[in-house]
């Protein structure tokens, strides 16, 4: 994307996800990692920031698991300012180790599930539009910061994303053992599809058994009024005990309502289904999972094999 700003000028104002000079900016250089330069916010920024808390806290309250409502409290959430990220990784770090890192846009999935491995959860910045609340084509500070990052206090889920990453690596480190290209790209197309349903149907719209009933933990729905209590109670929705060999098979669509959730016990269940995951992995039974959405793109794809070179190179 190219910038007509002229780069003397100071950039100007607005982190609106369909226009952030500042963003285009950091994008036309190839800067992937940036700062979080709140002083750009403008108000109509702010106002979608108080508008979206207000349209889904008393839901948070009703839908929300309890690990979720500790995170909003120890992270001291602001619901009435766009959180500094440095404020909120203030009170992370000391809990879990993780920290809201900012970035300019679309993350290729090695270079995510990698900092996933290292603690550091790829932020978006900008906000949606104010007239498109609860629309959300791609991630936005609300869906990042409000409905993912507040999970990352508790230890356990903390540890799971963890392990996302690390199972992102063994895919990598088995891919660069693959001679035949045509063989290895097929390997690794295979293996994020199945990597990205896993993390959809957990991190993004997971459900969770309480002793109050289903609640999510899912960023996907905490971060969507609409669908959060959709998720929760509608009875169009097929809720499912999460099932490692269905997971990585089962297709999803992003444009509409989940008709199909999985729910789990616990995040230790959650942890150690990972490991079964993993175990699945280096048996090959992620090597051939089903065709379907998500599509993997090549900037995926590439992110994996360079990972793989790199694991190849380093093994020589
Ligand atoms: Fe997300």
């Amino acid at each position: 994307m190219t910038t007509t700003q002229d780069s003397r000028a100071p950039p100007r104002r607005g982190l609106t996800t369909t226009r952030a000079p500042f963003v285009e900016s950091a994008r036309s250089r190839g800067d992937l990692f940036i700062a979080q330069p709140y002083e750009l916010y403008d108000d109509d920024n702010q106002e979608t920031w108080r508008r979206l808390c207000r349209a889904i806290e008393a839901l948070w309250e009703r839908c929300a698991c309890a690990r979720f409502l500790d995170g909003l409290t120890r992270l001291r959430l602001d619901r009435d300012l766009i959180p500094r990220l440095d404020a909120v990784n203030a009170q992370l770090v000391p809990v879990s180790g993780f920290r809201a890192r900012a970035v300019s846009g679309y993350v290729p999935a090695f270079v995510f599930f990698d900092c996933l491995a290292r603690r550091e959860f790829p932020t978006t910045i900008t906000i949606r539009a104010g007239d498109r609340l609860d629309y959300l084509p791609e991630p936005d500070i609300f869906h990042d910061l409000a409905g993912h990052v507040p999970m990352h206090t508790d230890r356990v889920f903390a540890d799971v994303l963890a392990r996302f990453g690390d199972v992102a690596r063994a895919a990598a480190e088995r891919a660069a053992t693959i001679a035949a290209p045509a063989r290895r790209r097929s390997v690794l197309e295979s293996n994020i599809r199945a990597l990205a349903r896993f993390f959809w149907f957990t991190i993004e719209f997971g459900l969770m058994r309480s002793r109050h009933g289903i609640c999510a933990y899912g960023s996907g729905l905490l971060s969507s009024a609409g669908e959060l209590v959709h998720a929760v109670s509608s009875p169009a929705v097929e809720r499912v005990d999460l099932a490692l060999e269905h997971v990585v098979d089962q297709a999803f669509e992003i444009d509409r309502f989940q008709p199909l959730l999985v729910v789990v016990d616990s995040f230790e269940s959650l942890f150690d289904e990972i490991g079964r995951l993993e175990a699945a992995l280096h048996a090959g039974r992620l090597d051939a999972v089903r065709d379907g959405s998500p599509a993997v793109g090549d900037v995926d794809l590439h992110s994996f094999a360079a990972a793989a070179d790199a694991a190849r190179e380093a093994a020589s």
